[in-house]
């Protein structure tokens, strides 16, 4: 057997996979998020480690299996947060998460300082949820916290530290800290000079499926695993997502519709040149890349619709007729900004709108009004990547959006492409346990791994009138953004 963990936003999920790929037990615990004020979003690293820890053992004490059994572990974890340790490799504050938006001014300092420097070295803009927006506020705010800082991680390379004893990140984190020479696959002395931060900060950079150690003998017996467990680094959840559904070749894109949502699309090189649009960061297999648009309130807009308007329903009870409301939703439309837009606006001040509201709509029209709008907001992404050059013809869908078959047909619709479900899908974690089967030697290739793990169910093809509908509606859906930037400042 091997474990993935998914280190996600609001909890850890933690899969025990046999050698065919089959999920023998699945763990969870969750924990909480901090938000001492608006746009603020922390979490304490160590409810991490503790969160692991026990879904690991109920994993291993769940009865179906002997823990000398599992060989190897690996990560897959929200990305960009901020975690600074002190000498003694303890917390210095809690973590700041990748949806957090308080480094704006931050954010204009490293391009002011980078210039094109920027985009031609980490490939990306400056965002609010990075982190090195982050690690120039702590400086800046909260100077006592940084002077005691000695190395930064991300929250699953923390997890892997405090089990392990050892620093590490993989490119595929480390890609989304604008603190890496993307391309190049190293950190970038260039950058960190330029903001007088010291090259110490930085950890050593490994593969996803490098092996990094094995247990120490305290998270041992606290996870109930044996001390000789391999353990391997691991990737961002956006990189272990597109593993665990098979994205690792050229014309594969994923949409994965969680908290926020992305369109992910595989690049066998660095060449492909999107200016910034879009993220350009490592993939989890080796020397491979992805380019990817982000909507910051994809499902988060579902749940606030959900929480604000039917709090006493399931999402199936909510949704439940959402087909039989025609593409379009009857004339309304929603934007999905609720905390603000990434791609492709990068606009952490907007906010969301209803518009088109007529007095005969019911709740029902509403609701499919926020699936078109989330799938709008992820369609923004499909067009930049076509308009660069980059042919989407076949998308594989997971996450709270491939629940549901009409929205995944809403998805073919709105994206014009063929899109296709996973059968016992299980997001990150899988690719995970993917990048731990292929370090443990299971497999050749973590492709070999994919034909023996990833299995494709369901397809979707798009409907020429629906197509069509939409076509005319997303013209009006750009102009909103257009039209509202402002209101709120
Ligand atoms: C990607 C991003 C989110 C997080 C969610 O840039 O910020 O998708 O990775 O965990």
């Amino acid at each position: 057997y091997v474990i993935g963990i998914d280190l996600g936003t609001s909890a850890v999920k933690a899969l025990l996979v046999d050698k065919n790929g089959t999920v023998a037990a699945e763990a969870t615990r969750s924990y909480p998020l901090f938000h001492e004020r608006s746009g603020w979003s922390e979490q304490r690293a160590d409810d991490w480690v503790e969160a692991t820890l026990e879904s690991i053992r109920e994993l291993v004490t769940s009865g179906s299996v002997d823990a000398s059994a599992v060989e190897g572990i690996s990560f897959s974890g929200q990305m960009h947060g901020l975690v600074l340790l002190d000498v003694g490799g303890s917390p210095v504050r809690n973590a700041i998460l990748w949806n957090d938006t308080r480094t704006t001014e931050q954010c204009r300092e490293i391009e002011r300082t980078l210039g094109d420097k920027l985009l031609s070295i980490t490939r990306n803009p400056a965002l609010e949820g990075f982190t090195l927006p982050k690690m120039l506020w702590v400086r800046q705010y909260e100077p006592q916290s940084f002077e005691k800082a000695v190395t930064f991680l991300l929250p699953k390379d923390y997890v892997r530290y405090r089990l392990t004893g050892e620093l590490h990140m993989d490119y595929s984190d480390a890609a989304g800290t604008l603190l890496l020479d993307v391309a190049g696959k190293k950190w970038s002395e260039e950058v960190l000079a330029a903001f007088g931060l010291p090259a110490s900060l930085c950890p050593p950079l490994v593969e996803s499926h490098g092996m990094v150690g094995t247990l120490l003998p305290e998270a041992a017996k606290r996870s109930g695993l044996s001390e000789s467990t391999k353990v391997f680094a691991g990737g961002a959840d956006n990189a272990c997502g597109a593993i665990g559904s098979g994205i690792l070749s050229e014309g594969l894109t994923l949409c994965s519709i969680g908290t926020s949502g992305v369109i992910l699309s595989y690049e066998k090189d660095e060449s492909s040149d999107y200016k910034g649009k879009v993220h350009f960061f490592n993939h989890g297999k080796e020397n491979a890349f992805y380019a990817m648009g982000v909507t910051l309130a994809a499902g988060y807009s579902l749940s606030w619709f959900k929480k604000t308007f039917a709090p006493n329903e399931s999402f199936d009870q909510l949704l439940s007729g959402v087909g039989d409301v025609k593409p379009g939703a009857g004339g309304l439309l929603f934007t999905p900004y609720l905390v603000g837009e990434r791609t492709p606006h990068a606009d952490s001040a907007i906010r969301a709108s209803f518009i088109g509201v007529d007095g005969s709509h019911e709740r029902i029209h509403f609701a499919r009004a926020v699936m078109e709008g989330i799938t709008f907001s992820l369609g923004e992404s499909v067009h930049m990547l076509r308009s660069a050059g980059k042919s989407i013809d076949k998308i594989v869908s997971i996450g709270g959006g491939a629940q549901n078959p009409v929205w995944l047909q809403m998805q073919a619709d709105i994206f014009d492409a063929t899109v296709v479900s996973l059968e016992n899908e299980q997001g990150p974690g899988l690719g995970a346990a993917m990048l731990a089967a292929y370090g443990c030697g299971w497999f050749d290739s973590l492709e070999a791994c994919a034909k023996q793990f990833v299995k494709y169910a369901d397809e979707y093809k798009p409907q020429p009138e629906a197509v069509k509908t939409y076509k005319d509606l997303f013209a009006i859906y750009q102009q909103i953004y257009t039209q509202t930037r402002g209101m709120n400042e």
